[in-house]
């Protein structure tokens, strides 16, 4: 894939080698997210944060990813102080924001409404979540953090078990996740939510026809050898009503006694985050913060790598990093 001026929109654009480009760069930006070096790569270059549905992490990270490679960040946070509440078009915005921008980060709570912004801008637009549909920074971070995690216990991605568990037809995480793990080989995919809640068809198809081996059930058993246990939140903000909600929160828990009771010693606990800590939910409760498993905040970290490399590489500066490296 030839990153230079791209859109990343939906993890569908990557290929194993694009992804291992990707990760190759996020290795050695430690140094600089870490604050052991610095670098102005980005110098007088600006990233558009575009942030039109609550955000903390991917649009801090987003931010925080492109000041440590010297640029600039301009912000707009939810839809009402934004023109599209006038009735502005996506496409509008999108070319006016794109000539103050060298980049831009998107999210927006309409799937697809992030290719459609991309139409209209005349800079690379990197999806930061669009609705249900895709969150394909958040894969590559997940993707990365797998990696590290499995190969600190000596695996790899190949033959490994996951179990995706809570609202995986809402959560954009486990759908970008899936169609990228979907690319490597033999995964045992258990797939664990209410009935209603579902992976969607358009990502079993995906699994399916890359042959898979994928459990759907109700239920949290079949899990005991799992490598990776990925936890979800109900997604409220994609139901109808609250009331409709709060039929599935709290039914897909993790604590200390069941972690114990339902997974081998070493399985790596992950979870895109936010955690919904209240007590009618709690899918992830904080008795296994200290837990050396819990990898959500590892996950987190992760972020600003991933972000780092995928404008480095979008921007075309990728081999030029060290050449503007200054004092720390
Ligand atoms: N994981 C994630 O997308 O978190 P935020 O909603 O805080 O950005």
């Amino acid at each position: 894939m030839n990153f230079t001026g791209s859109n990343i929109l939906s993890v569908e654009q990557f290929d194993i080698d694009s992804i291992q480009t990707i990760f190759a760069i996020a290795d050695r930006m430690q140094p600089y997210a870490r604050r052991q070096k610095r670098t102005k790569v980005l110098d007088g270059a600006i990233l558009g944060n575009l942030f039109f549905e609550p955000s903390t992490r991917t649009r801090v990270s987003f931010g925080t990813a492109f000041n440590l490679l010297g640029g600039e960040v301009r912000e707009t946070t939810g839809m009402e102080s934004s023109a599209l509440a006038k009735g502005e078009s996506l496409y509008d915005t999108a070319r006016v924001l794109s000539s103050y921008s060298d980049v831009i980060a998107m999210r927006h709570p309409k799937s697809g409404s992030v290719a459609e912004f991309a139409e209209g801008s005349r800079v690379p637009v990197i999806n930061g979540g669009d609705g249900a549909n895709e969150h394909p920074t958040q894969a590559l971070l997940d993707l990365y953090t797998i990696k590290k995690e499995l190969a600190y216990h000596g695996h790899d991605v190949d033959g490994m078990h996951i179990c995706m568990i809570g609202d995986l037809k809402f959560g954009r995480t486990v759908h970008s996740l899936s169609r990228l793990l979907a690319m490597y080989k033999d995964i045992r995919f258990t797939l664990i939510s209410p009935r209603e809640l579902a992976m969607p068809d358009s990502v079993l198809e995906v699994l399916d026809k890359a042959g898979h081996r994928v459990t759907i059930t109700d239920q949290v058993s079949g899990s005991s050898d799992a490598d990776i246990v990925y936890q979800t939140r109900i997604q409220q903000e994609r139901f109808t009503t609250p009331q409709e909600a709060d039929m599935y929160r709290g039914k897909f828990r993790l604590n200390s006694e069941i972690y114990t009771k339902h997974y081998k010693p070493n399985t790596v606990i992950m979870h895109p985050l936010p955690r919904d800590s209240r007590a009618e939910a709690n899918e992830l409760d904080n008795d296994l913060n200290q837990n050396p498993n819990l990898a959500i905040f590892r996950q987190a970290d992760n972020g600003v790598l991933i972000r780092m490399a995928l404008f480095a590489l979008t921007l075309g500066v990728a081999d030029q990093i060290e050449k503007y490296e200054c004092d720390v």
